[in-house]
């Protein structure tokens, strides 16, 4: 079989579905929250706080995952990404629904002039390369807040990201599904919390007998709690809380994502 393609290519920019298929993969494998219980864990906890929560911002939105699920629960939803690939999925999922929109920005900047009752961020934000540019979207998203709004948002922890390492090295993890196959592996750079994921992608199409081939590396930030706490409350949060991936209990030692709750005072 012949195989096409160019490598590398724009980070998440990924084969058609190949994101969602991986994504489903890693949730299972590594216990992370599906986004039905992020869902849930966001509506909860923004009925509790008591105010109107209607406008709500997907920082990162990727594929439309949690968009759908947001929709679902009746919510305003404006999703913004980078990748022109991510939010082409993410239209097919919210399929130009009089709710959703969809903006194409890359972090700090969010070029937004709502104000939103909630902002929500899930995966994402362990992909800032340093403590400069998290101060600049937290501050971005404190500016694109209402008074009492929420920023829930994870990050995942040095834990999890060996666990992701030891998992696939030295060798790769092979993920299927149809048409589909991805190489997977998770490497540490000389930098310590600082990772590289690589993803080696195939699309096989019958007809033609062919493969399309796609290759990516994203860079991995495990930051300590401490460092996330500080930059929100310099950034002007306050009440700032962690929980254990997207439930209602502390973090402890078998943490694999943290999930941030800040207030805007
Ligand atoms: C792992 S995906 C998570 C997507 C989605 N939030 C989800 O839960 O499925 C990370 C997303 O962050 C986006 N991203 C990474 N860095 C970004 C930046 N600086 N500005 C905007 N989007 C960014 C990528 O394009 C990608 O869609």
């Amino acid at each position: 079989m012949l195989v096409q393609g160019t490598e590398p290519s724009h980070p998440y920019s990924f084969l058609p579905e190949g994101y969602d298929v991986s994504d489903a993969w890693c949730v299972d494998k590594f216990r992370l929250a599906p986004r039905s219980q992020v869902a849930d864990f966001v509506h909860e906890s923004w009925q509790e706080r008591g105010g109107q929560v209607d406008k709500v911002l997907d920082l990162c939105c990727g594929s439309g995952l949690l968009l759908r699920e947001l929709l679902q629960r009746g919510y305003d939803v404006t999703g913004l990404d980078r990748s022109s690939a991510q939010l082409q999925q993410a239209e097919l999922k919210i399929r130009s629904q009089e709710r959703a929109r969809l903006v194409k920005a890359e972090l700090p900047a969010i070029p937004l002039d709502d104000e939103f009752d909630a902002v929500v961020s899930t995966g994402a934000l362990v992909h800032l390369p340093n403590d400069t540019t998290l101060l600049r979207t937290f501050e971005s998203v404190h500016r694109v807040l209402r008074p009492g709004g929420t920023f829930t948002f994870d990050m995942y922890t040095e834990r999890h990201a060996e666990s992701l390492v030891a998992h696939t090295t030295p060798t790769a993890r092979v993920i299927e599904s149809g048409p589909f196959t991805l190489l997977m592996s998770i490497t540490r750079t000389a930098i310590k919390g600082t990772y590289n994921w690589h993803g080696l992608m195939f699309l096989r199409d019958d007809t033609t007998q062919t493969y399309v081939r796609r290759s990516e590396t994203h860079q991995l930030y495990a930051w300590a709690q401490e460092q996330i706490v500080g930059l929100g409350a310099r950034a002007g949060f306050g009440d700032i809380e962690v929980f254990d991936n997207f439930t209602r209990q502390p973090t402890g030692s078998q943490t694999v994502c943290e999930t941030y709750v800040m207030v805007k005072p």
